[in-house]
């Protein structure tokens, strides 16, 4: 899943997962929970992830080649957030080809800059189980708690203004070059991020049907 922070990519990732029965793999939900676990990784992560610029991409490929590992007899996978540099990108060519995999489809969610900014500052999130609500779009049934678990939603850190002007920045720089890299290879399949959520869903499911036919 590729595009701008809060494109609707863990949104859009949930929606697959529950669909096809895929594993979600969020390099971000992994990242923060090495920091509320205070790991080592979660100490480094945390001094790059605050400021809203990348975790080096050595540190992601080793994390996603432990969770491919963990996960040794799965074949499919949803990867959200990752890869998000031409490294991560070339290196991940090389974890799939080392396991006998293949990439199939890159989606890629288009979202105005103003939309992103709004989407963030209206998510609310679960730290028990990764839900994710929004106070105009997607409202908890009851404010401020998740209907999943039932724990006391939060804002992220890195959604304060300052910062998402940062994580912008940082994606048109070094994630956006992506968008090429995948489409000359005949991967990419990007769909308007505008509209609710299930409209982006049967957008996405849409380009997947185009390649079936
Ligand atoms: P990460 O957690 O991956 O954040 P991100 O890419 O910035 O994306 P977000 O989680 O903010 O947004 P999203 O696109 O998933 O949107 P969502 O569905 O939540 O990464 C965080 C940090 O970790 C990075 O900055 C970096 O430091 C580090 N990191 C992670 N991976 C890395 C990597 N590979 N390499 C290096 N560093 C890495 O939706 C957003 C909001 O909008 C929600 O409230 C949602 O309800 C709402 N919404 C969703 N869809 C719609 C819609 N269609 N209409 C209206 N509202 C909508």
């Amino acid at each position: 899943m590729l595009g701008p922070p809060g494109s609707g990519k863990g949104t859009q990732a949930k929606l697959i997962k529950a669909k096809f029965n895929i594993p979600h793999i969020s390099t971000g939900i992994l990242l923060r929970e090495d920091i509320s676990a205070g790991t080592e990784l979660g100490i480094l992560a945390n001094k790059f992830m605050e400021i809203g610029e990348l975790v080096p991409d050595e540190v992601i490929l080793k994390m996603v080649e432990t969770i491919l590992d963990d996960e040794e007899n799965k074949s499919s996978f949803i990867f959200d957030g990752f890869p998000r540099t031409i490294p991560q990108s070339e290196g991940f060519d090389k974890i799939l080809s080392n396991r006998n995999l293949t990439l199939d489809h890159v989606v890629n969610i288009e979202v105005l800059e103003d939309e992103v900014v709004n989407r963030l500052s209206s998510r609310w999130s679960c730290p028990n189980c990764d839900s994710v609500y929004n106070t105009i779009s997607k409202q908890p049934d009851v404010a401020g708690i998740c209907d999943v678990c039932g724990s006391e939603l939060n804002q992220r850190d890195d959604d304060k203004p300052k910062t998402v002007r940062n994580r912008l920045s940082v994606y048109f720089k070094q994630t956006e070059p992506l968008i090429d890299f995948y489409k000359n290879k005949g991967l990419l399949r990007t769909v308007s991020g505008d509209g609710g959520h299930n409209s982006v869903f049967d957008r996405i499911l849409g380009e997947f049907s185009k390649l079936d036919n």
